[in-house]
Parts: structure tokens; C-alpha cells; sequence
């Protein structure tokens, strides 16, 4: 991309990844992504907040020719889409000094070879001045590795927030400008990464909402001007509320579990309660994780694969498992052919959800009135659960 200015001397010098469709080799990007960085002349020093994932580094080094000297280089962050670079601009700029929180001095070092002299630790609300700009560095641990902080430029009131209220998202514009499609990769964005840290998110939103804050500058996806949008929807998605709605991943091989699957969901529609399918034959696992944000229950819809769940089922059981997300209940349903253990190898894949099991409806072959009458309890039970929840 270009080196753009956001305010005086304030300029966004990161890149574009137009094409990338997977990160950690696991989550879908149908929107590409960004790695975004800062550059801040003040004064008396100039600083770097971020680099950007190796791959781009020329292009990066590209958008930083002119630049002289640089006093400070900022790593919110040591994932490497963001940390990757150092090592490429410390080269470029020898006396720069790397700033980092404490927790990030070892992983830098590990991960990315850096000399420990050129190192400098900040401690929460340390600041450092710039001349006529400063950063306060605030620890934010857990969005999403134990390191992580944001940087807060009192002058100017941006938040440097790195992968916190980020979204993957490419594109030319700077600003998010109240486009909902942003806004929806935020929310996909929360789903994979952050949800898992839904306790410490609501401490750091906190530090965040006594900030006096114009602009939300992530790491990823285009600079939040009414930073109201992703505050609030943050507090929104980690808050105790959920919807009453009933999310159903599951796989059918000839057609049996389907019906299962149709049956109690017209059953749940009929009891005022919404529901979302997936057929994770197909699905993008990403609208699955958003799905799961505000869910009060998870249906797990799978048939028997020589006694066990079917491998695709077992991989969403460990991906929402991992995700952690805040359904209060759970359930399983599902064809066999002649015996079946799917209940409980599922159910030793989920132990991070809290939730209660509502039951579990099996059938051999195709589902006749008896497992009817089976699905038909189950949607009654669940509409009565949801009556008890914060919605
Ligand atoms: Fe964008 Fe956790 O790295």
C-alpha cells in the first residue's frame, strides 16, 4: 500500500495481503487481510508501532524509504504477522530501539532472534515521549497471547490497539466508515481469536473505556473513526447476554441425520426459538464461529463412523471446544448403523464449554415416531431453557 497520513505526523505504512485466505493454516480470510503499521514523527524521536507479516517486508521497506532515522520500534504484539519484520528493519535502522511489554522480551528473543540489548520493557501506563506526541502503553494481556498491549497517544487520541478490535479485512479505504461489512469481519475475527479470552477482554475493555479515544488504529482491517462501533460491539459479544437460538454443525452421510437435524428445527422455529445450520460438509467454519458468539445452545448433528462421530463433526467439536464459546447447553443427535459411541467421544472433545447436556436422540437408520417424539422433547426442553437466560 502507500504511506498515508491519519493525523499530523502520524502516517499508516503497513500493507495489503489482497490474497491470503487462510491464517494459522486454519482460519478462512474470505476477505483477505491487512498488516497494518504506524509511523509517528515526532518532535524529537520517531517511532514505528508494528511491522508487517515477513512476506510483505519489501513492499513494507518500500512505504518506509525517506525515513531517516527511527528512535523507537513498537511491537504490540510478537505474533509474526506483525513482529515478523523486525529483524529486517532493525537491519535498515541499527540504533533503534525495540519496545515491548515484559512478557513479549522472551518471545522476541526466541521467535525472532533479536539481540536482548536492543530491547527496552515498558511497564503498564509507562509512557514514553516523542517530543511534542507520546505513547502510554497499557497492558492488555490476552488479545490474544499473555503479552499483548495497546498504545494510547494522548495528544492525537488514537488507541493503537494491534489484534485487539481488529478485522481481516483488505481494503483501499483507511477508515471503516461505518461499513458493515468491517464490522461483520470484526465479529469473525472475534469469534477465532479472541473469544477463547472472553474474562480478560472485559478487564481490558475497561482500561479502554477510560480513554478519550478518536480513532481505533488496529493492526489488522481499516482505522475505526467512530470508535463507539467496536467498543461497544466488543461489550456486546464478552457480555453475559446471548440470543435464543439454537446452533446445529453437523454432517450427513446418506441422508438419515439430515432428517434429524430438519425435524428439530422446524420443531425449535415452531417454539419461537432461531437457529442456524451448518452442513460442515460445506460450511465456512468462520460463519460457524460467529454463529457461536451469542448462541444459548449447540446441537451437534452427527452420524456414526465405525462406532464414533464422523471425523469432520469431531473437528468442529475441537475447533468450538477451543473457541470456548458462551452456549449454556448442548445436545446430540444422529444416526447409527448398528452400535454407537458418538455421545460420549463428542462429549470428551467439549470439555472447555460450559454447558449443560440436555440429552442426546440417537436412531438406528431413519428416524420413525418414537425418535420423533424424542426430537420433539428435545425442542420443548430447549425452549424452556432459553426462557431462564439473559437475553
Ligand atoms: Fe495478528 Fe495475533 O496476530
Amino acid at each position: 500500500m502507500l504511506k498515508r497520513e491519519i493525523r499530523k505526523g502520524i502516517y499508516s505504512v503497513g500493507v495489503q495481503d489482497w490474497g491470503r485466505r487462510l491464517f494459522d493454516s486454519l482460519i478462512p480470510l474470505p476477505d483477505g487481510t491487512s498488516y497494518n503499521s504506524y509511523l509517528i514523527e515526532g518532535s524529537e524521536k520517531t517511532a514505528l508501532i508494528d511491522t508487517v507479516d515477513p512476506a510483505f517486508v519489501e513492499e513494507y521497506l518500500n512505504n518506509l524509504q525517506g525515513l531517516e532515522k527511527l528512535d523507537y520500534l513498537i511491537t504490540l504484539h510478537s505474533e509474526q504477522d506483525h513482529s515478523g519484520s523486525i529483524p529486517m528493519v532493525l537491519k535498515k535502522f541499527p540504533n533503534a530501539q525495540v519496545i515491548c511489554s515484559p512478557k513479549a522480551k522472551d518471545l522476541i528473543i526466541e521467535h525472532l532472534l533479536v539481540d536482548p540489548a536492543k530491547i527496552r520493557t515498558v511497564d503498564d501506563g509507562e509512557v514514553i515521549s516523542l517530543g511534542d506526541k507520546s505513547l502510554r502503553f497499557i497492558h492488555t494481556p490476552w488479545v490474544h497471547w499473555p503479552e499483548t498491549m495497546v498504545a494510547y497517544m494522548p495528544e492525537t487520541k488514537i488507541l493503537f490497539s494491534c489484534d485487539f478490535l481488529g478485522s481481516h479485512a483488505a481494503t483501499s479505504e483507511m477508515y471503516v466508515k461505518g461499513d458493515p461489512a468491517i464490522m461483520e469481519s470484526a465479529k469473525r475475527y472475534y469469534s477465532e481469536i479472541m473469544m477463547p479470552f472472553k474474562g480478560q477482554i472485559k478487564g481490558n475493555l475497561k482500561k479502554v473505556r477510560e480513554l478519550d479515544i478518536e480513532l481505533v488504529a488496529p493492526s489488522h482491517g481499516p482505522i475505526w473513526d467512530i470508535p463507539e462501533d467496536i467498543i461497544s460491539a466488543y461489550e456486546d459479544w464478552v457480555s453475559d447476554k446471548m440470543e435464543n437460538k439454537v446452533v446445529i454443525p453437523y454432517i450427513s452421510m446418506h441422508g438419515s441425520t439430515g432428517k434429524m437435524v430438519d425435524y428439530l428445527a422446524k420443531e425449535l422455529i415452531q417454539r419461537g426459538v432461531k437457529v442456524e445450520l451448518f452442513d460442515l460438509a460445506v460450511t465456512d467454519i468462520g460463519k460457524l464461529a460467529m454463529a457461536l458468539v451469542d448462541a444459548a445452545t449447540i446441537v451437534i448433528g452427527s452420524p456414526t463412523v465405525h462406532v464414533g462421530p464422523h471425523p469432520v463433526v469431531a473437528y468442529a467439536a475441537i475447533l468450538a471446544n477451543a473457541i470456548k464459546p458462551k452456549a449454556r447447553h448442548a445436545a446430540i443427535i444422529g444416526s447409527y448403523g448398528w452400535a454407537t459411541q458418538v455421545v460420549d467421544s463428542i462429549l470428551g472433545l467439549v470439555k472447555n464449554l460450559k454447558v449443560e447436556v440436555l440429552g442426546a436422540v440417537l436412531c438406528k437408520g431413519e428416524a420413525k415416531e418414537p425418535t420423533l417424539k424424542e426430537l420433539r422433547d428435545l425442542a420443548e426442553l430447549i425452549a424452556e431453557k432459553h426462557k431462564a437466560l439473559p437475553m
